[in-house]
Parts: structure tokens; sequence; C-alpha cells
């Protein structure tokens, strides 16, 4: 694959959006705008990527740390304004730049590297990418001379009423030779209907000098709506969220309500998989095969295995082995591990817990620091106490073991193999292998109380 560098255009505020967050980190599907940019133009090619921050900068800077470097546009005076801030980082840089905006999520990378091939095919300097839109209003429009030859971009404010007529818009999205585009940029002016340094003026100015300049028409013009308002945001949310969905589908998973169910583009999910409304799933959950997930279930980082079913509960970072049975109404935090065919039921939280294969813990109970074994049966109720007020402590318990309703395991303690623990205990001690631990005050019958009493 050919390689280039990406200049994305993080700078604005994005006044529209109404917000104290800079616009591009606003999310959708789970990411920020900018991330989905910046993850299109990784896979398509950008071996380097430059981001232009400004308002909200170090938030934006923060947020692609490690994956893009950042120059700054101190003052945000136009989309032209801004390429040039990434001048001085690019100095001695020969080849094509692809200059991107941080607004567009929608964006695929095949997209941009079937576009990025067109530009090298046809030895053009500048090569812009636009759509044909029913509705143009707000874009800039492609203006093109009597034999289809790009002529120059107007934007929607300084356009004529007959340019405005046109169905052919500026994406934001060009490839560009250096070192010539900064050359012509700094010839660019403001004398326009917003006083700002354009990016679109430099076609024309190339135009004017004799060099080539072509556009290519996007194939899918949804690809490449850029997000100004919160209306955008979830209009984006819902074509990504689409996509998402009809993906799996042909891959093999049943979704039962593609309208109540979000899946991140980040999920991987396995074949025959169903997933039923109001599912959430999210992160870097990845789910087997023939499982039943939802409804209402929210899983966010959470490694599932194969025929397990989830229902109605809530669970994040943590793994679930095969032919596991969680909820309803269960809830599973960091760390957590389930063995292959244990049971989580109705009102059980665990965390930071293994818990050992075939092993169930059915009703109402709390599983905090625990290393339990295979085979163990947790009475109704029961309750691991972790915490002394100051730190955390572990509790073990053996395989085969069976604590009894409404019991109290005070860590750190230790329950041995094939141990029993008496309904209602409070256990502060070792519980030895095989045998029964009971702490409980023993019963006292007092014949005829009642009678006497009354
Ligand atoms: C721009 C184009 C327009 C195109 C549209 C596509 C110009 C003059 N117009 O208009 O032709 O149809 O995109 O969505 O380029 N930015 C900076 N610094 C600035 C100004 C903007 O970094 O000083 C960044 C913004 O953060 C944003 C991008 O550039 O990511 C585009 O800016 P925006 O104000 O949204 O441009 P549009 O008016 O939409
Ligand atoms: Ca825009």
């Amino acid at each position: 694959m050919n390689h280039f560098t990406a200049i994305i255009l993080a700078a604005g505020k994005g006044t529209r959006m109404k917000s104290e967050r800079p616009k591009v980190l606003h999310e959708v599907a789970g990411r920020a705008m900018l991330d989905h940019v910046l993850a299109a133009a990784e896979e398509a090619g950008a071996s380097r990527r430059l981001v232009v921050i400004g308002y909200g900068g170090e938030r934006v800077a923060q947020a692609v740390a490690g994956r893009a470097e950042t120059v700054v546009q101190e003052e945000q005076l136009g989309t032209g304004h801004a390429l040039l801030a990434s001048y001085k980082a690019l100095r001695d840089f020969s080849g094509t730049i692809m200059v991107l905006c941080g607004d567009t999520p929608l964006l695929r990378a095949e997209t941009l590297h079937q576009f990025y091939q067109a530009h090298q095919a046809s030895g053009a300097k500048a090569t812009v990418l636009t759509a044909i839109l029913d509705d143009p209003s707000g874009y800039g429009r492609i203006i093109r001379d009597d034999f289809g030859g790009v002529c120059r971009i107007v934007e929607q404010k300084d356009a004529t009423e007959s340019e405005r007529s046109v169905r052919e818009i500026n994406t934001g999205i060009y490839c560009f030779e250096a070192p010539l585009v900064f050359d012509v940029l700094a010839g660019v002016g403001s004398n326009n209907a917003q006083g700002e340094y354009y990016l679109t003026d430099v076609l024309g100015d190339l135009v004017a000098r004799g060099q080539s300049v072509r556009a290519v028409v996007v194939g899918d013009a949804e690809e490449v709506m850029g997000i100004n308002a919160r209306v955008q945001l979830a209009e984006a949310e819902a074509v990504l969220k689409r996509r998402v969905l009809l993906a799996l589908m042909e891959n093999g998973v049943t979704v039962v309500d593609p309208a109540s169910t979000f899946v991140e583009p980040t999920v991987k999910i396995d074949c025959d998989t169903i997933l039923y409304p109001f599912t959430w799933l999210g992160g870097n959950t990845v789910i087997g095969k023939d499982c039943r997930i939802g409804p209402n279930t929210r899983l966010t980082n959470v490694q599932v295995g194969d025929k397990t079913e989830i229902h109605f509960s809530y669970a994040h970072d943590c793994t679930v082995g095969s032919d596991v049975k969680v909820g309803p109404f269960a809830h599973l935090r960091p760390d957590t591990v389930l063995a292959d065919k244990v049971k989580v039921g109705n009102f059980v939280e665990v965390k930071n817990s293994n818990v050992g294969e075939g092993s169930k813990l059915p009703h109402l109970s709390y599983i905090g620091d625990t290393d339990m074994g295979a085979g163990v049966n947790m009475g109704c109720g029961t309750i691991t106490v972790n915490y002394d007020g100051k730190i955390k402590h572990r509790t073990t318990i053996a395989d085969g073991a069976f604590v009894g309703c409404n019991a109290n395991l005070v860590a750190p303690v230790t329950v041995g193999k094939d141990a029993y623990i008496a309904a209602g205990s409070t256990i502060t001690k070792e519980v030895p292998e095989g045998a029964l631990g009971v702490a409980r005050a023993r019963q006292n019958n007092l014949e005829g109380w009642a009678k006497k009493r009354s």
C-alpha cells in the first residue's frame, strides 16, 4: 500500500454544538468523532498524521496522544489558515498530503484509500472529494467549466443564486502536493463574506496557475456528512449503528430489533448469537457462537465464550466462559472471571473474583475479591465481607464447598474443599476440608410462651 501524510483540521470550536467540549471530541458510537477520522486515515495508509488543534487544544491533544502529532493554530482564522499552521512541521516534506476534517465520523478507510489512488493515478496537483446532494445547503459548491473541469469552490455565503443551485458540494477532503500547496496557500486572502482564509481558494488559485485540479465524486454521500450540530450527531449515530448491525447480520448474528440494539464498531460477535432488544454492547467486547444476549443488557469490554446467556444484566471489564447463565439483574464488575457452566442469578454482584467451573451463585449475593473453585454452591443471600473499612481482603472457597443461605464470609477467610457452612453463619475463621462450619446462636424454644404473654 502507498503512504501519505494526513492532516486533520480540528481547531474550530464548533459553535453550533452549543458545548464547552471541542466539537471533534463529541462521541459517535462510543468514540470521539476525531478518533473515527484518525482510524480511517490510519487504515487508508496515512503513515504520518497531524492534527491541527486550537479551541480546547489541550483536551484534543490528550485525546490523540500517541496516535498523531499536533500543531497549534492559535487563532481560528479559517480552514486555509488552519492548514498553514502545519507548514512548520512539514517544511521539508515533499509528497502527497490528504486534508481531512475532524467532524466527519462516517468516513470509511476504503473510500479514503480509493480517493488517494485516484489522485495518484491522475497526477493532479490537487484533488477534491465531492458529493452530489439533494440538499446542498451549507456546503461549498463545486464550480466546473463547460468541459466538466474543476474551476473553483465557492462557499454558500459567497455564492450567487445560480451557484447555490449547484448540487455538487465540497466534502472538505482533499489531496494536495507539498510543497506546492503551501506556496499557493501563502497567497490566499480573506476577502470574502466570512473574512476567513478559505482553504477552498487554493483550488481556484492552482487552476489560475495552470496546474491540474481534479474532483472525485464519492459513491456514498452519507459518508462525508460533516457534523456541525447535535441533530447531525444523532443522525451520524444512527448511520453508524445501522452499518455495524448490518455487518453483524451479514456475518450470521441475529439482531431481533435493530432499532433498540446498539453495538459499537469495536465489538466482535460470532455466528448464531442472538441479540435481544435494548442491548448495548461496547468497547472491546468479544462474544462467541450461539449466545443469547439481552434483552436489556449492557456489556462493555466483556469476553464471552460460546452458548452463554446473559439477560437483563450489566457487565464490564470481565470474562465470562461458555455455557454460562447470567441474570436476570446481575452485575459483573471489573476483573471477574466466570469459568464455563457457571450460573449467576438474580440480584448478584461479582467483583474482582474467580468463579470456578460449574459453580452457582443463584440469588441475592455479593461476591468480591474471592477465589472460588469448581462446583461450589453459594446459598441465597450469601455475602463475602471483603472490606474492613480500610483495606480489602480475599476469600478463598475450595472446590465442592456448599455455603448455606444468608452466610457471611468475613475475609480474609478460607473454606476448605467439600466443606459445608450452616445457613445464617458468620464465618470468621477457616473451615477445614470436609467440615461443617456453624457460627450462629443455638435455637432455644420456650414452650407455651405465646399464651403466657397474652
Ligand atoms: C468547510 C468548507 C466547505 C465544505 C465543508 C464540508 C471551507 C472554507 N469551507 O466549510 O467548502 O463544504 O467544510 O464540511 O473550507 N477549522 C480549523 N480552523 C479554522 C476553521 C476550521 O481547524 O480556523 C476546522 C474545523 O475544526 C473543522 C474543519 O476545519 O473540523 C471545517 O471547518 P468548518 O467551520 O466546519 O467549515 P465549514 O463551514 O463546514
Ligand atoms: Ca463543517
